[in-house]
């Protein structure tokens, strides 16, 4: 077969402030694999089928030389971005994997990939999938996938919910958000979630939190006043909303930091009301997902089937095509996401 089109997303320049489509992060068609004949080395030629579009992306678009300490290593510059995919093999030269298989991974933003399985299930981020009949494959980078299992992996391992306890969340419309919101009131508990639009409001509410509100037209810290104090925040945008929660928390109240969303783009804000940590007594736990994946097996156990059943639910944000990709990050980074981002790169 002649050799076939082999788009990819490459970042380009390092943002200052948010990534520009076309400047930062651009699509690149100009290249071209030849799937019959390029050299596998004992690994797998994939198709990649879905990619996540994810807020921590932004966090490796910095300077490939800054050697400051973070939980993921920047971007090379001229190169395809990465980030968590679902594919489908169609050469193996791998005894674990066929062709046909369906696999999920950390890849390059690519539209083909050669995957050496060895370095990559090395380091847990390449594996096959058993894919449920019901369940579309773009779930498998939400519900079911990464920011599934942070939802998960972060309840199971800090939350300790208590009968009585008031949960508060925020991003609540949002892959990671909404999945605590249904583990939260499934472990009985009192529900404040919050998050920027109408239609996101609708959302949470379907999922059966018991106050929510818009954050850009309610005042956080009224409500938190009125409906606290919280005995568990899952944190995932910090700054001002951060302070607000340390100020309404209960007596050794668990904080559940999960992501830093307000400060990504623009720069951490300084955080008021430090002194609650220590004047109740709280706990907090910076909490990155990847550290617990040994409930990795339970997730998939329990979850997907959960998913299909529809009893835990999820809303998506799907793009079609790799061209559209540069755009979701930068709408994703600025909050204009109606649900899990997702670009469909491919159909299987
Ligand atoms: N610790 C871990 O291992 C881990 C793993 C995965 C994700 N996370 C974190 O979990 C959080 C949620 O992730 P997700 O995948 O579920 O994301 P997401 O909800 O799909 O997208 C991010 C959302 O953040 C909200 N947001 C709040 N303040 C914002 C601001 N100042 N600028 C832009 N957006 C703002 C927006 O929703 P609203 O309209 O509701 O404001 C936006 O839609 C993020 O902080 C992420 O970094 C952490």
């Amino acid at each position: 077969m002649a050799p076939v089109r082999n788009a990819r997303v490459v970042y380009a320049s390092i943002p200052e402030h948010f990534p520009e489509p076309g400047k930062h992060i651009i699509y690149d068609d100009s290249q071209t694999i030849d799937l019959d004949n390029v050299p596998l080395n004992g690994g797998v030629l994939v198709k990649v089928l879905v990619f996540s579009n994810d807020p921590y992306l932004r966090e490796r678009m910095r300077d490939p030389s800054d050697t400051s300490v973070s939980f993921v290593a920047p971007f090379q510059l001229n190169e395809p971005i990465e980030n968590y995919s679902v594919g489908r093999v169609v050469r193996s030269e791998s005894p674990e994997f066929k062709k046909g298989d369906y696999v999920y991974g950390a890849l390059k933003c690519q539209e083909y990939v050669v995957v050496d399985p060895k370095v990559a299930m090395r380091t847990k981020q390449f594996m096959r999938l058993e894919v449920h009949p019901d369940i579309p494959l773009s779930v498998y980078v939400g519900a079911c996938g990464m920011p599934g299992q942070t939802a998960y992996f972060g309840w199971r391992e800090f939350a300790d919910p208590q009968p009585g306890d008031v949960v508060f969340v925020t991003t609540a419309a949002g892959p990671v958000g909404s999945f605590v919101v249904q583990l939260a009131k499934a472990s009985g508990l009192k529900v404040i979630a919050s998050t920027g639009s109408e239609k996101k409001v609708e959302f949470v509410r379907s999922l059966g939190a018991d106050v929510v509100f818009n954050y850009k037209t309610a005042n956080t810290e009224d409500v938190l006043k009125k409906e606290g104090p919280i005995n568990i925040f899952w944190d995932n945008v910090g700054g001002e909303v951060l302070g607000y929660a340390l100020a309404n928390a209960a007596s050794r109240a668990k904080f559940i930091e999960c992501g830093q969303m307000s400060g990504y783009n623009t720069g951490y804000p300084a955080i008021r009301n430090v002194e609650q940590i220590f004047v109740r007594g709280l706990k907090v736990y910076g909490f990155l997902a990847y550290n617990h994946t040994y409930y990795k097996p339970d997730f998939y156990r329990e979850i997907p089937p959960k998913v299909a059943r529809g009893e835990i639910k999820y809303r998506e944000d799907i793009k079609h095509g790799l061209d559209k990709l540069p755009e979701a990050i930068f709408e994703l980074q600025k909050g204009e996401n109606e649900g899990k981002s997702v670009i469909i790169v491919a159909e299987a």
